[in-house]
C-alpha cells in the first residue's frame, strides 16, 4: 500500500494538531518509504512564513515527535516539496497562489493533479475555506486525478450544527471525497477489535445479553485541558470525546458481522448499532459530569479547572462525562453500555472492558469464592496495548479458594512490528482514498441526535459535580453504577 503521486494541502499548519501529529506522520509516512518520490506538502497559514521558514517548523516537529528515526536522505527528498502560502481563509489572493502553487507542484514534483486538502483548522472557518476552493477550480477533479477535502473533529457541536457543517462540504466535494478524523479509528487496538471478534470463533457465541452483564468504556487522561481554554470551554468532556471516539468504540464492539471489511457495510452495521442505541429515562440517574478541582498529578501539585488559564471563574463546562446507554435490539437488549471520561484522572488508559454474568450456580462454599468477581475481557487501547480475559483461578494451596486472575496478551509481546501511530494511518488510507475508517456524515448526526438530549439536560440543571486532580472522578459517576449494583473498574 504506497500512495500514487500526490500531494497534501494542510490548512491551520501552525496549529498544534499540525506540528504534534500531522507533519510527524508525514515524515514517518516517506521515512517508511510509502510515499512517491514527488510527495509534495503545502502549508497555508496567516503566519509571514516563506517556503524555509515552513520547511524549519516541519523539521522541528519531525524531530521531536516522529516515531521514525531521522534520515537525512528521506528527509532532504520530503522537504524539496515542501511550500508554503500565506494568507486569511477568505484571501482571493492567496487562494489564486495556492492554485498557482499546486499547478506548479503538478509540473515539477509529479503530483499529476491529486491533492488532498486538510482543514486542521475551526468549524467556524470550513465555510470560507471550502467556498474559497470551490471558487479557484480547486475542489474540481479532471480526468484521471482526485480531489480530497479532509476534515478534523469538532464535527460541530450538536447535531444542527454537525448537519449545517455536513451541508456545506458536501454542496462542493462529493461524500467518496470527504474524509472525516476520527483519530480513535487509526489506532491500532481499535481495529483489532474487528479483528477479534470477527477472525476467532469463540468470541461471537458469548458477545451477546445471553452471556454480558455489561460494557464498560473508559477514556481516561492525566493532562488537563493544558493551552487549550478557547476550544475546550463551552465544549466538555462529552461533546470532545464521547460523541466521537466513546461512540465509534461502542458501535465496533456492539455491531453484527459486516458483509465484507468495505466502508459501506462498516457503515451499515456501525449506523445500525447507533440507530438502535436508547437513552435512560431518568439522565438524572444515569448520567455524571463533574469538574476537576485543585490536586495532584504525577506527585505536583496542579490547579482546579477554573484556575487554568482563560477559563472563566464560572465555567460549567464539564472535564468528566459518564453516561449509561442502552441498544434496543436483539443482541443487547438489557445490557447497558457505560461511557465515562475525563481530563486530570489517576492515569491515562483508554479500554473497553466486556463484563460477562456470573456463573448461573456455584459448586463451592461462599468462602471459597469471597473474592470473584465477574469474568471480564478488556481491550487495552492504549498506552499498554493487548487484551485481557479476566476470569477465576484456584489459589494454590490445600484448601479450596478462588481468585480473579488476569490471562494477557500485549502486543510488545507477540509481534515485532511497531504500531503506526493512528494519523499516519489515516493519512496515508487519505491518499491511497481507501475509506473505512472515516466516519461517515451519517454517524457523526446519529452520534449527535444521542448526546445532544443529555447535554441540554446538563445545561438546565445546575453546576457539575467536582472531583480533585488525580483522583477517578466524581463520587455521582460511583453512585450511578451502585444504583445498577455495579463498581467501575480501576484500570
Ligand atoms: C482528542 C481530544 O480528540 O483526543 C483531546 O480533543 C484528547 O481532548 C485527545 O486529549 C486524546 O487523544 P489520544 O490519542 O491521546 O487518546
Amino acid at each position: 500500500r504506497i500512495a500514487g503521486p500526490c500531494g497534501l494541502v494542510i490548512f491551520g499548519v501552525t496549529g498544534d494538531l499540525a506540528r504534534k501529529k500531522l507533519m510527524p506522520a508525514v515524515y514517518d509516512l516517506a521515512s517508511r518509504g510509502l510515499l512517491p518520490p514527488g510527495f509534495s506538502l503545502v502549508g497555508f497559514a496567516r503566519r509571514d512564513w516563506a517556503d524555509q521558514d515552513f520547511a524549519q517548523v516541519v523539521h522541528d516537529a519531525v524531530k521531536e515527535h516522529a516515531r521514525t528515526e531521522f534520515r537525512e536522505e528521506v528527509w532532504q527528498q520530503l522537504a524539496e516539496g515542501f511550500r508554503f502560502v500565506q494568507g486569511d481563509f477568505d484571501d482571493d489572493l492567496a487562494f489564486a497562489t495556492l492554485r498557482q502553487t499546486i499547478l506548479d507542484l503538478d509540473r515539477v514534483r509529479g503530483t499529476k493533479g491529486n491533492h488532498a486538502f486538510y482543514l486542521s483548522i475551526p468549524p467556524r472557518y470550513f465555510a470560507n475555506v471550502i467556498g474559497q476552493l470551490k471558487e479557484h477550480g480547486l475542489a474540481e477533479q479532471q480526468a484521471g486525478s482526485w480531489r480530497r477535502v479532509v476534515v478534523e473533529k469538532p464535527f460541530g457541536s450538536n447535531l444542527e450544527t454537525a448537519r449545517e457543517l455536513n451541508a456545506i462540504v458536501s454542496e462542493v466535494f462529493p461524500s467518496g471525497s470527504v474524509f472525516r478524523i476520527d483519530h480513535y479509528l487509526g489506532k491500532e487496538t481499535v481495529q483489532n477489535i474487528l479483528a477479534m471478534r470477527f477472525a476467532n470463533a469463540m468470541f461471537e457465541p458469548i458477545w451477546n445479553s445471553n452471556y454480558v452483564d455489561h460494557v464498560q468504556i473508559t477514556m481516561a487522561e492525566d493532562i488537563g485541558i493544558g493551552g487549550r481554554a478557547g476550544y475546550y470551554d463551552g465544549i466538555g468532556a462529552a461533546r470532545d470525546v464521547i460523541q466521537n471516539h466513546l461512540m465509534q468504540l461502542m458501535a465496533l464492539i456492539a455491531m453484527e458481522e459486516p458483509t465484507s471489511f468495505d466502508a459501506r457495510s462498516l457503515r451499515i452495521e456501525k449506523q445500525k448499532v447507533l440507530e438502535s442505541v436508547v437513552l435512560p429515562r431518568r439522565l438524572d440517574l444515569s448520567t455524571a459530569r463533574a469538574q476537576y478541582v485543585e490536586g495532584w498529578a504525577g506527585g505536583v501539585k496542579v490547579p482546579g479547572y477554573k484556575d487554568e488559564q482563560d477559563i472563566p471563574d464560572d465555567s460549567r463546562t464539564e472535564t468528566y462525562a459518564a453516561i449509561k446507554l442502552g441498544i434496543d435490539n436483539r443482541r443487547w437488549s438489557g445490557v447497558p453500555f457505560y461511557l465515562r471520561h475525563g481530563k486530570r484522572l489517576g492515569r491515562r488508559v483508554t479500554e473497553v472492558a466486556v463484563v460477562f454474568k456470573q456463573a448461573p450456580h456455584l459448586p463451592f462454599s461462599a468462602t471459597a469464592t469471597e473474592e470473584l468477581t465477574h469474568n471480564a475481557l478488556v481491550i487495552r487501547v492504549q498506552p499498554d496495548e493487548g487484551i485481557t480475559l479476566r476470569f477465576g483461578s484456584k489459589v494454590p494451596g490445600t484448601a479450596m479458594e478462588i481468585r480473579d486472575v488476569n490471562m494477557d496478551f500485549a502486543y510488545g509481546g507477540s509481534f515485532t512490528e511497531s504500531s503506526p501511530e493512528a494519523y499516519e494511518r489515516l493519512i496515508l488510507d487519505v491518499l491511497l482514498g481507501d475509506p473505512p475508517l472515516f466516519p461517515r456524515h451519517e454517524e457523526v448526526e446519529l452520534s449527535w441526535k444521542i448526546l445532544d438530549p443529555i447535554v441540554e439536560y446538563w445545561a438546565g440543571h445546575g453546576q457539575p459535580d467536582t472531583y480533585p486532580a488525580g483522583t477517578w472522578g466524581p463520587a455521582s459517576a460511583d453512585a450511578m453504577l451502585a444504583r445498577d449494583g455495579r463498581v467501575w473498574r480501576r484500570p
